[in-house]
């Protein structure tokens, strides 16, 4: 879809790989200067070979405070993607041990709460009418085998999202997340080969009848950051071919 983001600067978290190396691509050749913010210095290298344009920052969200510091040196932006996110299904409800869902926690929600606020002040500060938009999942709608951790940090990123929405709308300040079902992505390939989850298990839920490409959870994203989307605070955009309306195992 085309979007037009010249003039606009925009950081995107988990920039790396799979969706946030998505966003970030489509948001350059929409015309944004893109603040690339991930782990691996690797992937933001070949990241930056693609698109010259695109500035990276090498930072593990899990340090609050480097975190911060890096995000305060940074001009004023338009948006933000909290994207960045890991998997977390290893344990039953049970038997899942404390520093295992803190660390889940830290790296898919207090993260991004980390990174807003940054951004946001700025936004405040300056009167600028910007956008954030949280990647959560389906995951925070409903409960799937081994994923105490993981569907909990969505499901409180959900209410971040209604938080900041709620406190920013004064200043125009939009938040919204997307709630995506499967996407083929590096984090879904490692959880289908370690027989954590089957695409088939995924796509036989979906009237729809497979999972997302990349483009289709992009789309949604750039919508929500770009003024085609004026009105639109506090949402929870489910993008998942139909599945959570679904009660069927099979389509
Ligand atoms: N793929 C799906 O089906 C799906 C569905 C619903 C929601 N989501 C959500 O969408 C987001 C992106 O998922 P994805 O499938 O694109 O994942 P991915 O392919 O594993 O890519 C995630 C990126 O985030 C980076 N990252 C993770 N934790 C970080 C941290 N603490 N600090 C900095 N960077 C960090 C990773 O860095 P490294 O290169 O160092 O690993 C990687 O570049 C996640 O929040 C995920 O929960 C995905």
């Amino acid at each position: 879809m085309p979007f037009d983001f010249r003039g606009k600067k925009v950081l995107v978290t988990g920039a790396g790989k799979g969706i946030g190396r998505g966003v970030a691509i489509a948001l350059n050749k929409a015309g944004s200067k893109v603040y690339a913010l991930s782990r691996t210095k690797s992937t933001l290298d070949s990241l930056v070979d693609e698109c010259p344009d695109i500035i990276p920052i090498v930072a593990d969200l899990c340090g609050w405070e480097d975190t911060r510091e890096k995000l305060e040196k940074i001009e004023v932006l338009d948006g933000l993607v909290n994207n960045a996110g890991i998997g977390g299904h290893d344990y039953d409800a049970v038997d899942c041990p404390k520093e295992y869902i803190k660390h889940i926690l830290d790296n898919n929600l207090l993260s991004a709460i980390n990174c807003s606020q940054v951004v946001a002040k700025k936004m405040i500060e300056a009167k600028v009418k910007g956008a954030i938009v949280n990647c959560s999942s389906t995951g925070s709608l409903a409960a799937f085998p081994k994923g105490l951790p993981y569907n909990v940090s969505k499901a409180g990123m959900d209410m971040v999202t209604k938080q900041f929405a709620l406190e920013l709308g004064p200043y125009e300040i939009r938040v919204n997340s997307v709630n995506a079902a499967l996407v083929s992505t590096p984090l879904v390939q490692s959880l289908i080969e370690r027989g954590t989850l089957s695409e088939n298990t995924f796509s036989s839920r979906m009237p729809m009848g497979r999972i997302l490409t990349l483009e289709e959870i992009v789309d949604p994203i750039l919508y929500l950051l770009s003024e085609h989307s004026a009105m639109v605070t506090g949402q929870m955009h489910v993008v998942d071919g139909g599945c959570m309306s679904n009660i069927t195992v099979k389509v």
